[in-house]
């Protein structure tokens, strides 16, 4: 299986803003762009992207501090005919690996309704209902201790 890389070409950042806009933003008509967050670009932002022979991505997600030893991950997504074949699980390991080395103990998330299933298998658990995105998607915190 290939492995995860963090972007660095010009090509490798357009396959992952595109998969991101794709799969979390398009299909709720939201403009080009929107799949962009300040904080991207800020040093202590890892970013992991899974790419096809073909330069396309296949997963992409990424991890953040949010608090004294805690980190979020946000933007998990994974291409729509690869998903259910642990491309997912593999880009959050990553992030999870990466929490790690960083000295986190703890990561959170606010995870859509429908993927909430997929972070309990990989060991998260819900806080409490969250925001609705777009008027339509309800969200779970979730959090994982990461000790390792
Ligand atoms: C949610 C998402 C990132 C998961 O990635 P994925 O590649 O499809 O998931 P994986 O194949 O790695 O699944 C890992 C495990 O979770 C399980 N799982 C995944 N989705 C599940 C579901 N809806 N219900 C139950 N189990 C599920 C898998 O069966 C697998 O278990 P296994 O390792 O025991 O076989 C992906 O489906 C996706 O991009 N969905 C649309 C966008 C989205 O909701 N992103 C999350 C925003 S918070």
């Amino acid at each position: 299986m290939a492995s995860i890389i963090s972007p660095r070409t010009p090509a490798e950042w357009e396959a992952y803003y595109h998969l991101r806009y794709s799969v979390l933003r398009q299909p709720w008509g939201q403009p080009a762009g929107s799949e962009r967050a300040e904080d991207d670009a800020a040093p202590t932002t890892t970013h992991a992207l899974l790419l096809a022979p073909d330069g396309q991505a296949l997963g992409v997600g990424r991890l953040h501090p949010s608090g004294p030893q805690q980190g979020q991950v946000r933007f998990m997504a994974v291409q729509a005919q690869t998903q259910g074949q642990g491309v997912g699980r593999q880009v959050l390991e990553h992030l999870e690996a990466a929490a790690r080395q960083q000295g986190l103990t703890e990561i959170v998330l606010h995870a859509r309704e429908q993927a909430v299933p997929f972070y309990e298998r990989l060991g998260y658990t819900v806080v409490a209902p969250s925001h609705t995105l777009f008027g339509t998607v309800p969200h779970f915190l979730m959090r994982k201790v990461v000790v390792a």
